[in-house]
């Protein structure tokens, strides 16, 4: 097992009705005027603004919205966001929505203490030590970004879209999580969701760090509550309890719990990156078509945890390791075609990809190789964008 160091500063509230309780946790961040951060519409409707709205006034909390944000967000509204942030000198930012945005009001927090482009950060040329305070609503389990110290923001020149990883600087400090907020999914976002998560365990628990059976074991557990839990939750959307194992599934998959002791390796998510860049998909349907390819290619070179994978799973039973783990391709492929997700790029809406693109966008912006599970050269890449066809 590696060294690490683990920290989730995270203040979770979960349950029914805690959005009530969204004005007092943002007083507690020592904050009087945030600004707050939505997405397209869906929170507004269902009445969750209001509410929040509600509950801040009672506590004395000043706000100045920026809504719209939309899936895959892009740079030019954080910039937005960081300008109007300074004019009206707020001193926090809340997020209520999905993981796209609350990526954009941490963009936002990280952007606004820093006297250059907050773009810096993600190019690699400034390193982010502080930013305003973040508090999150969430509305949809899947991208943990509610408990992760990451945000994935796509430049629209140029069209790259990258994760910053923090330590500590953007991890939110404290998330309000009522899963009867997610009634309201569509079952393809639900659908997706769940794929995300996974991917958020998977990415960890394929590793080349030796002995580490007890993170395994976690991992493992988070996912095999999340196989029991999701085909409730697409048959039943307003059943509580399975909405409620889901929505804590998906921020244990990503909080980084399932990832310590270990070299984690993120090959999938920058893959799926690069088809959520050029072509808009929902990155967690994309990730359904880009793990079982990354997966296969890997059962012929590396098959050992894959196969573990599979067994301990998926309940394969192959004694061979590469057998094991291409059954367990198999079985992943349709546990997401069950529940309606795509696992080929067609089935993304995607006819004649650019893979040259592909896999030169995947190599400026992961560097080359990239891999720490196996490195990719341009010609894996290209090989495993070819299994997704
Ligand atoms: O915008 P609205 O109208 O709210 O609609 C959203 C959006 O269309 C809808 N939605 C959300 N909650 C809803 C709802 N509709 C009805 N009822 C509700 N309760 O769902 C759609 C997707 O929202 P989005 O925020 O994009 O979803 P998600 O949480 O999957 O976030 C995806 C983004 O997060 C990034 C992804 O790359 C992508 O940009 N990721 C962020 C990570 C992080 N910060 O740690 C890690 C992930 O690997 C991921 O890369
Ligand atoms: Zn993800």
């Amino acid at each position: 097992m590696d060294n690490f160091s683990y920290c989730s500063p995270t203040r979770y509230v979960f349950g029914k009705g805690t959005e009530k309780a969204t004005g007092r946790l943002t007083a507690e961040m020592g904050v009087r005027k945030v600004r707050m951060v939505s997405g397209g519409g869906s929170a507004r409707r269902s009445g969750l603004i209001d509410r929040v709205e509600s509950s801040l006034k009672e506590a004395g909390i000043e706000w100045v919205e920026l809504t719209g944000i939309q899936p895959n967000p892009t740079d030019d509204r954080v910039r937005e966001g960081i300008g109007i942030c300074r004019r009206e000198e707020v001193d926090g930012v809340l997020a209520v929505g999905g993981g796209s945005v609350i990526d954009t009001a941490k963009a936002i927090a990280g952007g606004v203490p820093y006297d250059g482009d907050f773009w810096d950060f993600w190019a690699g040329k400034a390193v982010m030590e502080r930013a305003l305070p973040v508090g999150v609503v969430l509305t949809i389990p899947a991208a943990g970004s509610e408990g992760s110290g990451n945000s994935v923001i796509t430049r629209l020149d140029g069209m790259h879209k990258i994760s910053l990883r923090t330590d500590m600087a953007l991890r939110p400090k404290f998330a309000v999580m009522n899963p009867e907020l997610t009634f309201t999914l569509p079952p393809y976002q639900t659908a997706s969701g769940v794929a995300d998560m996974m991917a958020h365990i998977m990415e960890r628990y394929f590793t080349t760090t030796e002995e580490v059976e007890t993170t395994d074991r976690v991992a493992e557990g988070v996912l095999k509550a999340i196989i029991t839990e999701a085909p409730r939750v697409m048959a039943e959307p307003e059943n509580y309890d399975a909405r409620a194992n889901i929505m804590w599934a998906g921020t244990l998959a990503h909080n980084g719990i399932c990832g310590c002791g270990r070299r984690e390796d993120w090959s999938s998510h920058g893959l799926e990156h690069e088809l959520s860049a050029v072509y808009g998909v929902t990155h967690g349907a994309g990730l359904a078509v880009v793990f079982p390819a990354w997966m296969t290619f890997m059962s012929d070179r590396r098959p050992a945890k894959i196969a573990q994978f599979a067994r301990r799973v998926f309940g394969v039973d192959a004694a061979d390791d590469r057998e094991a783990a291409l059954a367990g391709v198999e079985r992943l492929k349709e546990f997401f075609k069950s529940l309606g997700l795509p696992v080929r790029m067609c089935e993304l809406g995607i006819e004649n990809a650019d893979i040259d693109l592909l896999v030169k966008k995947f190599h400026e912006d992961k560097g080359l190789p990239f891999g720490p599970y196996y490195p990719l050269y341009e010609a894996d890449t290209r090989e495993i964008y070819r299994l997704m066809l």
